[in-house]
Parts: C-alpha cells; structure tokens; sequence
C-alpha cells in the first residue's frame, strides 16, 4: 500500500502486515501515523484476500507512545477541536483478527495500541508502562477502560497511578498477552500464528471475534441471545455448509469466506 510516511505496509500471502515505521523516535505516534494506521487497516479489512492482519514495530521497540513534542502545547480546546480519538475509535470497528507484535517499549499511547489488537505476542524483555502519569496526564486512548477489563480493577489501577513497567512475564500471567517468544523469533512465530488462523472459516473468525468483544459490555443473557444470532447467522454461509460435508467425506475443508 503506497502514500504512506510513518507506516510500512506488505501482504504475504493472506497476511496483511502493518509496520510502525519511526523507529529513530521509538515509534512515537504522532496523529499523522495513527491515522496512517487506521487507514491501512480499514483498507486490508476489506480487502478479499486479506485475512489476518498483523501489526508490529520496526527497530528495537513497538512504540513509546504518543509523540510528546506533539501535545506539549495543547490546550482542552485544541484538543476538542482536533477530535484526534474519533481516529482511534475505529479500531474497535475492524472485523478481521488482528496480531500485535511487541518488543522492547510498549509504551502509553503504544500499550494503548496494542490493546487495540485482539492477540499479543511479545518478545521477551517487552516491557508493558503506562508513563503519562509521570508526565502529570494520564491515558486517552482507552487505556483506562481496557486494561482494566483485561486485568481487573486493583492491578490496573496499580500501574496506571505508578506508571511502573510491566515485564513481559507478568503481562502473560495478567491474560494481557498471549505469548513470549525469543525476540529473532517473534515474526517468524506471529507468521505462524497468523497462518493457522488464516485457514479457519473468515466468517466465525469474524462473528466469534463480535460476540466476544460483545461479551465484555454485555450482561450475560443478552451477551447469549446475541451469540446465537451469530450462531444462526453461520448457517446461511457456504463455509458452513462445507466444513460439514468436508467432516463427513473425511477430507479438509477449503474455506472461501462466504
Ligand atoms: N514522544 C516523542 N519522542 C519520543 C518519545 C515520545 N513518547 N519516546 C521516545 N522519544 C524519542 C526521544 O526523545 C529520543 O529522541 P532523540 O534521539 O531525538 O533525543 C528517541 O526517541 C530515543 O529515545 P531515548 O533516547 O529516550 O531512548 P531510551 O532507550 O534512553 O529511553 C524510553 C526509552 C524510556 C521509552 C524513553 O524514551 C521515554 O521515557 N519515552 C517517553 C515515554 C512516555 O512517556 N510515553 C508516554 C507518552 S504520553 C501518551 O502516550 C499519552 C496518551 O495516552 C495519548
């Protein structure tokens, strides 16, 4: 995907890749590279033969968060006005899994990033903070909100009144991440993981993926009777019908996403 100036974008395969790609500024987001990032993934969201998309980071960090430089001289209606969290808003609105890829600073803005992706995987020695408190703000980019339906009350409130680091280890014993990989393994070990996804049905990755992001607002019945629309939505698609019959004449199935 060309026009772009602080992300880098390939697909292999069925694979969409998304680079952070400022890597002399930790890949500090300033909003230009947010919206790039939205952009490029409402673009590989539609896009047929884009499956799963993965987002990472180039150099020794995914991202140090928001661009400090940038905010410094803001002012509450600036802000207002600028509306720059209706670019971020969108990220709950794409439908296909997304994989963050981490290593080294994850960081306020950045950790609120990867928050925005359904499935971490971390290289070793990530290193999780939510630092804006130290820089007298705190997160707006739903760092509060999610965390804390991640980890739960008393540990998000921890980090996010110390901002302390968070070490890889601990992340995954939280539920925040999936994995720990050595870091020379991290994309090879994404790439797979990315794989084995990409061969599943695209349609109940995508219902599976709306009923479970329904199921951290939602109460539990109503979380249930919108699981079933779902459920009942699935067998209106060819692939439904062909994982069936696939199971019955003992072969593979081959999902076309229909
Ligand atoms: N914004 C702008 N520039 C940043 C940056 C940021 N968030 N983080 C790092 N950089 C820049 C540094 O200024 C430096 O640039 P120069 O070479 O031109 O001086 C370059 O990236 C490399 O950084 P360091 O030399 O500091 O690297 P380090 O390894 O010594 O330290 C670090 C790494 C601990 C992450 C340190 O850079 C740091 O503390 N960065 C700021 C982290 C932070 O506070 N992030 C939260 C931002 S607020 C936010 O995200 C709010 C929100 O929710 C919207």
């Amino acid at each position: 995907m060309a026009g772009f100036e602080f992300i880098e974008t390939t697909v292999t395969e069925s694979i969409a890749v998304i680079e952070l790609n400022r890597s002399r500024q930790l890949n500090a987001l300033n909003r230009k590279m947010v919206h790039e990032i939205i952009t490029a993934m409402e673009r590989f969201d539609g896009e047929e033969d884009v499956r799963v998309i993965v987002l990472t980071g180039k150099g020794r960090s995914f991202s140090a968060g928001a661009d400090i430089e940038e905010m410094t001289n803001d002012d509450p209606i600036s802000l207002e006005l600028l509306n720059q969290f209706a670019d971020w808003d969108r990220f709950a609105l794409i439908k296909k899994p997304i994989i963050g890829a981490v290593k080294g600073f994850v960081f306020g803005g950045g950790f609120e990033l990867a928050l925005c992706c359904d499935l971490l995987i971390a290289a070793s020695g990530t290193e999780f903070s939510f630092p804006e408190v130290g820089l007298g703000v705190m997160p707006g980019a739903g760092g509060t909100q999610r965390v804390t339906k991640l980890v739960g009350r008393t540990k998000a409130l921890e980090w996010l009144w110390t901002g302390e680091r968070i070490s890889a280890e601990i992340a995954l014993k939280h539920g925040m991440i999936n994995k720990i990989v050595a870091p020379e393994l991290l994309m090879e070990q994404t790439m797979t993981f990315a794989n084995r996804l990409a061969k599943q049905p695209p349609l109940s990755l995508r219902l599976i993926k709306d009923s479970v992001n329904k199921a951290v607002d939602y109460p539990l019945y109503e979380g249930m009777q919108y699981e079933r629309k779902n459920f009942y939505l699935l067998f209106a698609s060819q692939d439904q019908k062909e994982g069936m019959r696939a199971f019955a004449e003992k072969r593979k199935p081959d999902y076309q996403g229909k």
